[in-house]
This record gives structure tokens, C-alpha cells and sequence, in this order.
């Protein structure tokens, strides 16, 4: 009996040197129907006098496995402990992650500088839709069916008399049928041509739309919104120039350009040796437009403009493809 004892003292201690389920040691050696106790049942066979000695034994192993599992437990418990904490470690020393941030695209800047300039001088924003009647894109405008006008800025139809707008100036329209004078708008906004894409040519590109029409508005108004227009824009030392132009929807009509800012007008790359760049059309209101509106031409007259957005950026930014405006290729656009 004391050898089956001692062989299950030392088996169960031989076991929880590597045992990972210490519950089922457990049960194994001490659970009711464990060896020990099983050994407990066979003392039946022994001796009377024996007993309490084989009990005690019994007993004594009982407690040094109990303390084995509970050492191995607390063993066990911390390894684990001692892994989490190494496993979850923070090296607070290691550089953190640059999280790369974005701007606004360079044609948004440059549009966002345009509504702030117009704003700051008492402008409204107005929108219309990209896809137009040709009656506010064209007729409305005094380019009747057939004008030879129509040629340069040929767009996408979508029925005989649905197409994508050309230009913001069917804005002028829509604005001047919903509202009365005094009207100051600017219009910003996507317009589409059939033109093939080039270093200055997009299908789709963008434009900005002035209109204003009230009592006794002149030509001179018309000068001084674009004189300052352009010193925001290019700076203060900046010089404007109108040259007549023809537009079907203004009378008179020009094309305004400004001193260089680059070679201050003595000629350079930038205004290829000009000395001015041309930036935008512009005239006053034509009195058959102001008819279509229903404003009387006899009462109210107006002037109105329109520039390319990218066409400003490109001066502004020194940018020579109009293609790197809608590549969104991260190298050039971080540049700006
Ligand atoms: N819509 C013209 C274009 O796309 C630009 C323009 C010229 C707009 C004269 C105007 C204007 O409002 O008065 O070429």
C-alpha cells in the first residue's frame, strides 16, 4: 500500500511538471473518482493497526499535490501574464505613422479665390444645370439656329434641343427670368465642347459667368469691376486692356487682357513676348437679351463677362498642359 501511495505521489508530480490542462490532473488524482481516493476504498484490506498511519499518508500526499497544482497554477498564470504584457508592449519611442493630408485641387483654389473676389464685391453666386436647352445656351443668348457663332463652341447633344451647355452664360437667362434688377451674380461651373483634348483644350473644362444689370449701369462700371477683379487676382501692380471683340449676346463687346505679371509688360515666355495675356470677354448686355428676359432695355442696362477657370490657373501657377489639371498625378498636384 505505501509503494501504490509513493508511485502516486510521484506520478502526479511527474505530471504537472508539464501539464497545461491542470484541472484534468485534478480530477485525475483527487477527484472522487481520482487514484488517491480510489486508494482511500482499499483500506479495507489493510491492516487495522496500519490505518491511521496509511490515512495520514494518504492525507500527506493529498496535500502535496494540492500545493503542486496551486504553485503550478500560479506558475501558469503568470507566464501568461508575463506574455500578454510582452505581447501587447508599446514602444512609445517608435516615429509615428505621417498621415499624408490633401489640399484643394488647384482649380478648386483657383475658383474659390474668384467667388471670394466677387463675393467681396457684393456678388451672389448662382447656379444652372450642365445639361441645357439650346435656348438658354444659345437662342436666348442672341445665337439664333444657324449663327456661324455656334461653330466655335460646338457641344454634345443630347436631342435636337438638349445639349451640354458650352458656356455659363445660359446662367445670364436663368438668372435675369427669376429675378429682377438689380442683379450681381457670378455663375462657376463645368461646360463641355467637342474639342479634342490638347495642351490647351479640354471637352470639359470650367468657367465663370459675371452678370450685372441694374439702372444707368455703364461701361465704366464694367472697367472698374474687372480693374479690381484683376489686381486681386494678379496682383496690384496689375494693368488691364480692352480690345473690341465680337460676342452675339453684348454691345459692345471685348477681350480684356492684363499686363504680365511675371515681365511687368516687357515681354517674356509667359506672355509669349506680348507683354499682356488675355484672360476673359466681356460687353455689355445686348438689348435683345435683356428683351428675351423681359427687362425693359429702355430702363435697365447691364454688363456681363465670362473667363476660363483653368485658363486662370494655368496663368496664375505657371502651368503649361492643361492634360495636368485632370491627371491627378500626386507629384504635380502637391506642388501647388
Ligand atoms: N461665353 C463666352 C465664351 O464662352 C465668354 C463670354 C464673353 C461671356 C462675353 C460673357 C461675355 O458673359 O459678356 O466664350
Amino acid at each position: 500500500m505505501k509503494e501504490q501511495i509513493e508511485k502516486v505521489r510521484l506520478s502526479a508530480l511527474e505530471e504537472l511538471k508539464n501539464a497545461v490542462d491542470i484541472e484534468a490532473v485534478k480530477v485525475k488524482y483527487l477527484g472522487k473518482k481520482g487514484e488517491l481516493t480510489q486508494l482511500l476504498r482499499g483500506m479495507g484490506q489493510v491492516a487495522p493497526e496500519e490505518r491511521p498511519q496509511i490515512g495520514q499518508l494518504v492525507n500527506d500526499v493529498r496535500t502535496v499535490i494540492e500545493n503542486a497544482i496551486n504553485e503550478k497554477m500560479t506558475a501558469l498564470k503568470a507566464q501568461e501574464t508575463e506574455r500578454k504584457l510582452r505581447s501587447e508592449a508599446l514602444d512609445v519611442t517608435v516615429p509615428g505613422k505621417k498621415i499624408p493630408v490633401g489640399h484643394r485641387h488647384p482649380l478648386a483654389q483657383t475658383e474659390k479665390t474668384l467667388r471670394d473676389i466677387f463675393v467681396g464685391l457684393g456678388f451672389t453666386v448662382a447656379e444652372g444645370p450642365e445639361v441645357e436647352y439650346d435656348y438658354y445656351n444659345f437662342e436666348a443668348l442672341n445665337l439664333p439656329k444657324n449663327h456661324p457663332a455656334r461653330d466655335t463652341q460646338d457641344t454634345f447633344y443630347i436631342t435636337d434641343n438638349i445639349l451640354l451647355r458650352s458656356q455659363t452664360s445660359p446662367v445670364q437667362v436663368r438668372t435675369m427670368e427669376q429675378t429682377r434688377p438689380p442683379i450681381r451674380v457670378i455663375s462657376p461651373g463645368r461646360v463641355y465642347r467637342a474639342d479634342p483634348a490638347d495642351a490647351s483644350h479640354s471637352p470639359i473644362f470650367h468657367q465663370v459667368e459675371g452678370l450685372v444689370v441694374d439702372k444707368g449701369i455703364t461701361m465704366s462700371d464694367l472697367k472698374g469691376v474687372l480693374e479690381l477683379f484683376a489686381k486681386r487676382m494678379f496682383g496690384e501692380q496689375t494693368k488691364i486692356r480692352f480690345r473690341p471683340h465680337h460676342f452675339p449676346f453684348t454691345e459692345p463687346s471685348a477681350e480684356v487682357d492684363v499686363s504680365c505679371f511675371v515681365c511687368g509688360g516687357k515681354g517674356c515666355r509667359l506672355c509669349k513676348g506680348e507683354g499682356w495675356i488675355e484672360i476673359l470677354g466681356c460687353g455689355m448686355v445686348h438689348p435683345f437679351v435683356l428683351e428675351n428676359c423681359n427687362i425693359d432695355p429702355r430702363e435697365y442696362s447691364g454688363f456681363a463677362f465670362g473667363m476660363g477657370i483653368e485658363r486662370i490657373a494655368m496663368i496664375r501657377l505657371g502651368i503649361s498642359d492643361m492634360r495636368l489639371l485632370y491627371e491627378n498625378d500626386e507629384r504635380f498636384l502637391s506642388q501647388f
